[in-house]
């Protein structure tokens, strides 16, 4: 990683003080479902590429921090959920790089209650916590509701979208297919906003293609891909699809088959699966094999995206 970054804390280290681990490892996995169709099956462990910053937070994150600090700024502010993935690894990006951070939380009503896990992490981490009602969440990325959140956290921020997904963002995710080409014939990586996808899907050499299996429901994400491949590389790029058969309930939900799978998967190969995310990707990879999407001999990569 270069040390093109310029902060004006001088407590700021840089991104190659976090050493991440990259590329991220590979690892072969012998499951008979994929054996048995004569497919190899690798899981592409970026959930090992940082402990606080896993999976595709570090991807799609490191350009924003380095945008951010080559402006100048002191202060992200971003945006997410009362269980976000995304705003946990930004308050953690922010303790570990001299950020101050902003998150701005889903649910007015939360703002009365014990903080959850996820969101008590995000203020011991630094992170001021702004509970704002769902109509104005939805509204946040609007010109005044914009201006007035951030004018509220001190006029000047640097400001990253929910889940992180952003034109930076996918060109940050493009080198994960970067690292998967000539490695995998398809890649299948689970999907909330489509960054990870867009950016993958991007990187991939000729030849391979990208699946991706949202985990809400709503059919929405394919214009999502489409819209942050035209503005990170200026139009469509890269062989992928949707598979929409595996939001198992929606976001955040689960349905017996869906923990039966990840129990037995974990049984199998002594792997715990994130469940919002990664067991639903391996349970769409895992049924298309067994329906014969793969042709004999090729290869299968699972992008681990986050920790269990
Ligand atoms: C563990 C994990 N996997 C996958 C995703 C989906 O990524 P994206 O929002 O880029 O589609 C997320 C959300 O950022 C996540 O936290």
């Amino acid at each position: 990683m270069t040390s093109d970054l310029s902060h004006p804390d001088a407590s700021f280290g840089g991104l190659a003080a976090l050493r991440p681990r990259l590329p991220s490892p590979l690892q072969e996995l012998r499951d008979e479902r994929f054996t048995r169709r004569g497919v190899r099956l690798l899981l592409k462990r970026d959930d090992l590429i940082h402990p606080e910053l896993p999976g595709n937070k570090w991807r799609k994150l490191e350009p924003n921090l380095r945008a951010a600090a080559r402006a100048g700024h002191r202060t992200l502010l971003t945006f997410g959920g009362a269980y976000s993935n995304h705003l946990r690894a930004t308050a953690a990006a922010g303790r570990l790089l001299g950020f101050a951070t902003v998150g701005v939380v889903r649910g007015e009503e939360l703002a009365d209650r014990p903080l959850n896990d996820s969101l008590a992490r995000c203020a011991a981490d630094g992170m001021r916590l702004r509970f704002v009602d769902r109509a104005t969440y939805r509204r946040k990325a609007e010109p005044d509701v914009l201006a007035a959140l951030v004018a509220e956290a001190g006029g000047r921020c640097f400001v990253v979208p929910e889940g992180g997904s952003n034109a930076a963002a996918a060109r940050g995710c493009g080198e994960l297919g970067r690292e998967l080409s000539g490695v995998a014939d398809v890649v299948g990586v689970a999907c909330g906003t489509g960054g990870t996808l867009a950016g993958l899907a991007a990187g991939l050499a000729a030849g391979g293609r990208a699946i991706g299996f949202p985990v809400l429901k709503g059919g929405f994400l394919g214009g999502e891909v489409r819209r942050l491949q035209e503005e990170a590389f200026g139009g469509p790029r890269g062989d992928w699809s949707l598979d929409e058969r595996f939001p198992c309930g929606g976001y955040a939900r689960s349905t017996p088959a869906l923990d039966a799978f990840a129990d037995d998967f974990t049984a199998r190969h002594g792997l715990p699966l994130e469940r919002v995310y990664v067991a639903k990707a391996l349970y769409g990879l895992t049924t298309l094999a067994e329906e014969g999407a793969f042709p004999r001999g090729s290869t299968v990569a699972a992008v681990v995206t986050g920790a269990a």
